[in-house]
């Protein structure tokens, strides 16, 4: 049984600071209307080490589950009583799910969300592939894994700070069999052809471009995890000769389906509510 709130209308969250521009409240009511559902979905702005009080209490009040963006994936990660193997190897928590009399459950649903727009959107094929990722941060972190279950040819986590990129692979590469094909580079560093480039820096959100060499994405399909105007580098890519070039919206419509199944149980449809979205850019 998912916990409920006294009215009997499921409760949920998204908490984050900043939050005020998540899309994630339209996403899951559209979803809770494919199913004819009610559900109350609020977005919380949590202050710096408020994050637990704030989740003991929302939890007390009978939150069913609770979606945890930046800065707190990782207090999400400590908070769970028990996290799946995406979520402990990113250690970083974006979907918490809250049961009465149960274990607090925290998963990772970037990476699930990043692959399924690759695969079912763009019926990208994975296997056999090279792939870059641009960054080392938590949103590369995030994805690498199932990115890797997929079985590239190689994967190579760029950075424009190494060691980040180093720490990362090696991280990582503790939840991988030997030999798994995983490398890092600087950006001035790359060499050979990518066939997927993948945009985990956070540098559309400041306004800056990643600098790697046009060559680079030249014949790539490129895919920025940002989406709408923040999308810079899938612009930059486009305008470089990419093959495609698209923006992260998808994903995040995909890990929000992910986190609504965790949830509810139920598959929403993805493609009207990108549409949607798409829309009100
Ligand atoms: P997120 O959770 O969004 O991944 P993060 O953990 O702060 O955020 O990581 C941000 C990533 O974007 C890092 O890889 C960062 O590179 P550094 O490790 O060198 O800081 C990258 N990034 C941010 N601004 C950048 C810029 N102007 N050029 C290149 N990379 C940048």
């Amino acid at each position: 049984m998912t916990a409920i709130s006294a009215d009997n209308i499921e409760r949920y969250a998204v908490v984050g600071n900043p939050v005020a521009h998540s899309r994630s409240p339209q996403i899951h009511q559209a979803f809770a209307q494919q199913f004819a559902a009610q559900i109350t979905y609020e977005k919380v702005l949590v202050e710096p080490g408020q994050f637990a009080a704030f989740v003991d209490q929302f939890a007390a009040q009978g939150g069913a589950g609770m979606n945890v963006t930046v800065p707190f994936k990782a207090d999400a990660f400590a908070y769970a009583d028990e996290t799946d193997e995406l979520a402990t190897a990113a250690q970083a928590v974006n979907t918490l799910v809250f049961r009465e009399g149960h274990p607090v459950l925290g998963y990772n649903t970037d990476g699930i969300g990043l692959c399924n727009d690759l695969q079912q959107r763009y019926a990208v094929e994975v296997r056999g592939i090279n792939v870059l990722i641009l960054g080392a941060g938590g949103a590369a972190s995030g994805v690498l894994q199932p990115l890797l279950a997929l079985s590239p040819n190689k994967l190579v986590v760029a950075n424009r700070t190494l060691s980040k990129a180093q720490e990362l692979v090696q991280h990582h590469l503790q939840f991988l069999p030997a030999g798994a094909p995983l490398a890092c580079s600087r950006f001035e560093q790359l060499q050979g052809n990518f066939d997927l480039v993948i945009n985990a820096t956070s540098t559309g959100l400041s306004g800056d471009t990643v600098r790697i060499a046009p060559a680079i994405v030249e014949h790539a399909f490129c895919y920025d995890m940002s989406y709408g105007p923040a999308a810079l580098f899938c612009r930059w890519a486009q305008q470089q000769g990419a093959a495609q070039s698209v923006d992260g919206l998808g994903m995040l419509v995909e890990q929000a389906a992910q986190s609504f199944f965790l949830w509810r149980n139920q598959r929403p449809q993805t493609e009207p509510v990108v549409k949607m979205l798409r829309a009100s850019l």
